[in-house]
């Protein structure tokens, strides 16, 4: 168990009391549906019980299991935290106009997200309840463990647009436009977004669980614009743990930000203190700033492309994963052995001023595109302190030379402001950028 990894926060009592054994008396909350929890789970955070929360068969807490990762604390988890296998990334447009609406719905996404991260169902649970209302909770991840769920937001630079929210002030200078690289197709209905909420976790079902419900209690003031699901993580934050293999079938995430080395996570990814001093964004601070790019790969081609190809595409070989002319995967890469065109060459902080980022991405593949060939590639996600001094530079010099451009292209791309952590239960998500 890591450090991160705790039991709920979230306690629990028997059912409520004069109600049959297991099934708590329905509240009037039943009969207004999720419209009415900010109410309910307003006094979970304040250090409620919910036991009143809760229906069905779970009398013993899922989260006693372990596999919790604890959702308060100075960072958001899904950052730092190890690596889940699955993701469920949504980014979201805000429908409502209203900042106030705005404000409760971060609230009462923050209650719900910090009961499903701990294992619970959302508002009263899935069943139970009024048979007169839908129940607050899909239940599809009823009886599945914790399966170390990290919910993770984010603030696209539309958010801060004038006149919408009265934000523009805050909007950070980091939180810049991208550019257009050379090679990239952008599809605008698979990039931007105002929200993006990325949740990982080792189950599928509990992925897709959390979004949906996260998606579900935005009804009428969110809609969903874009998501992504992911398989095979391709980086690691653990490297004393075995490496992942992206769909080329190399090793991916050898050389990354561990999640435990505090002083890179200091110096490249978290924000400081005085980053946002002068511009307004000092809400930023402990923060993070997330690099999304759907990045398609020819699948086809790449299959048909000779193995020394392909291991001089990288710099690494297949096999073991080792950089060109060493023999194992963690000795020290020796650039100049490698081809100038090489991706890890390239990309390696030696030639970018010391640059680095935490990549945190995933597979995926969509079925086929029509053509009968897969939709398949790389969810790239990757956090940094600034994205001015991270990815931008590392991709101006990428879309330019590398040779893994002729088997890849870049056809979405968002970027998000990822506040810091909700510090405690009377905190919530965006709570600095708000007040
Ligand atoms: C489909 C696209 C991509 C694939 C298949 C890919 C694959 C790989 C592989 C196999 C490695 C070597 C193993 C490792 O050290 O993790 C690597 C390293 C790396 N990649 Fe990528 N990558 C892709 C896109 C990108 C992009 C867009 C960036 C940043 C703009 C990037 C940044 C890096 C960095 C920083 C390293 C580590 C270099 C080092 O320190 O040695 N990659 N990538």
């Amino acid at each position: 168990m890591t450090t991160e990894e705790t039991s709920s926060e979230v306690t629990t009592t028997g059912p409520t009391a004069g109600s049959p054994a297991g099934s708590p008396a329905p509240s009037r909350r039943s009969l207004i549906g999720w419209g009415g929890a900010g109410l309910a789970l307003g006094a979970v955070a304040a250090g409620g019980t919910v036991a009143a929360l809760r229906t069905g068969e779970d009398a013993v807490p899922i989260a006693d299991s372990g596999a919790a990762v604890a959702f308060h604390g100075a960072h958001q988890a899904g950052i730092a935290t190890a690596v889940q296998d699955r993701l469920h990334f949504a980014a979201f447009d805000v429908t409502t106009t209203d900042r106030a609406e705005l404000v409760q719905l971060l609230k009462d996404w923050t209650a719900a997200a910090a009961l499903m991260t701990a294992g619970r169902p959302v508002g009263e649970g899935a069943y139970g309840g009024l048979a007169e209302a839908p129940p607050d909770d899909t239940g599809e991840a009823l009886g599945l463990k914790p399966s170390r769920l990290t919910l993770t937001i984010g603030f696209g630079a539309s958010l801060f647009a004038k006149g919408r929210f009265g934000l523009d002030a805050k909007r950070p200078d980091a939180l810049v436009d991208i550019e257009k690289f050379p090679g990239d197709n952008l599809d605008a209905s698979r990039s931007g977004g105002d929200l993006c909420v990325q949740a990982c976790a080792d189950d599928p079902q509990v992925a897709v669980h959390a979004i949906r419900n996260l998606a579900r209690i935005g009804m009428g003031k969110t809609a969903i614009r874009w998501s992504q699901l992911g398989f095979g993580k391709t980086s690691s934050t653990t490297p004393d743990a075995q490496t992942p293999r992206n769909m080329m079938g190399f090793k991916d995430g050898t050389r990354n930000i561990a999640g435990t080395d505090a002083p890179d996570l200091a110096k490249h990814v978290w924000v400081g203190e005085k980053d946002g001093a002068k511009d307004g964004s000092a809400w930023m601070t402990g923060g993070s700033y997330l690099m999304a790019r759907r990045i398609r790969m020819h699948i086809e081609t790449w299959d048909r492309t000779s193995l020394q190809e392909q291991e001089d595409v990288f710099g690494r070989d297949k096999g073991e994963g080792a950089p060109v002319g060493k023999a194992k995967e963690r000795d020290e890469p020796f650039l100049k052995a490698m081809k100038p065109t090489a991706h890890v060459r390239l990309a390696h902080p030696d030639s970018n001023h010391g640059v680095k980022i935490l990549r945190r991405g995933y597979s995926f593949t969509d079925g086929t595109d029509g053509l009968g060939r897969l939709d398949a590639g790389l969810f790239f996600l990757a956090y940094q302190r600034d994205v001015r001094k991270g990815f931008i530079p590392l991709q101006r010099s990428l879309a330019r030379n590398d040779a893994l451009n002729e088997y890849i292209q870049h056809v979405g791309s968002a970027l998000f402001a990822v506040p810091p952590g909700v510090r405690d239960k009377g905190d919530w998500w965006g709570r600095a950028l708000f007040s």
